[in-house]
């Protein structure tokens, strides 16, 4: 069956980047000119995605305003002759997306929970809202391209460095299927460096069979009493296979806040309107901490 829904998790209080994310969702948050939900909702489409669910809470109705039409901003632009900024701004609401609430933040396997109607019975992905994946064939094609051939769930994952595995999802490997495809034997939530059985770290795409939600709704809250997905992919990895990708591409995790400087950074390079600027300002800036 083709891969064609989509799950974006957005409705997190994302208090790593307080005060920012206060009362602006974490994944509205410009990287140069763009919201970072709005590259998730563009690799999505890329990787032929056809249905958005996007998950909000408390204070996420931006959200829903961005990729909503906004007559009046439209009606100005047309009237001044702003032809490229009207269709960035038209661009935004061509896109087939769903929302639905997440009473609580209980939680990211909470939040995937809330998708169990949308989703029906069909393999669908989790794309996290603040997780930004850069590479030639997009993330969320990689995965739909392993799916293609072994048919059941497989999840991205990239290797860490050691010391920081209790920031994320971990996986105990198996054996290797090809260079970038492994079982896996076990998965568990944010182990410190020692009680970690890999550094290879869950990233935020998921390509998921629609059985995640049994495991999901038996699921007890896990690592900071939260109910986590990496807790419910270990009961799946028991019901049938789970497979992970081994993603080689660059990731950005924005609700961090020195990976959102570098995410800026580096888009800001590749930005046509800004890059010349921003690279002398970066020459000029490295000779004044060369001088010191
Ligand atoms: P994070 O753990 O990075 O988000 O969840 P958070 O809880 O908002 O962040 P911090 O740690 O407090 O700074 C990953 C993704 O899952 C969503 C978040 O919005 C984010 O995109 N999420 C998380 C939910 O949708 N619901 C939740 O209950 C938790």
């Amino acid at each position: 069956m083709n891969v064609r829904k989509a799950i974006i998790p957005a409705a997190g209080l994302g208090t790593r980047f307080l005060p920012a994310t206060k009362a602006i969702a974490k994944e509205m948050l410009p990287i140069v000119d763009k919201p970072a939900i709005q590259f998730i909702v563009e690799e999505a489409l890329e990787s032929g995605i056809e249905d958005i669910l996007i998950v909000t809470g408390k204070g996420k109705k931006p959200i829903e305003d961005h990729f909503d039409a906004n007559a009046e901003l439209e009606g100005m632009l047309r009237n001044k002759e702003k032809h490229e900024l009207l269709k960035i701004v038209e661009d935004t609401t061509n896109v087939n997306l769903h929302f639905i609430r997440q009473s609580y933040p209980r939680g990211l396997g909470d939040a995937v929970l809330q998708a169990k109607s949308f989703v029906g019975n069909e393999p669908f992905v989790v794309m996290l809202g603040d997780d930004i994946a850069k590479d030639e064939v997009p993330l969320t094609k990689q995965l739909i391209n392993q799916y293609n051939t072994i048919l059941t769930s497989v999840i991205a994952v990239m290797e860490v460095p050691e010391k920081e595995t209790d920031k994320y999802g971990i996986i105990n490997p198996g054996s290797s299927i090809s260079s970038n495809l492994i079982n896996i034997q076990d998965l568990v939530e944010k182990p410190n460096t020692e009680a970690a059985p890999s550094n290879l770290a869950i990233i935020g795409r998921y390509l998921l069979t629609p059985e995640i939600f049994e495991c999901l709704e038996k699921q007890p809250p896990g690592a900071g009493n939260e109910i986590q997905l990496t807790d419910a992919i270990a009961s799946l990895n028991q019901m049938q296979r789970v497979f992970a990708h081994i993603y080689k591409g660059k990731r950005y995790d924005i609700g961090d806040k020195f990976e959102f400087i570098k995410t800026t950074i580096e888009y800001g390079l590749e930005h046509d309107e800004v890059k010349s600027k921003l690279e002398n300002y970066i020459k000029n800036m490295q000779l004044d901490i060369g001088m010191k």
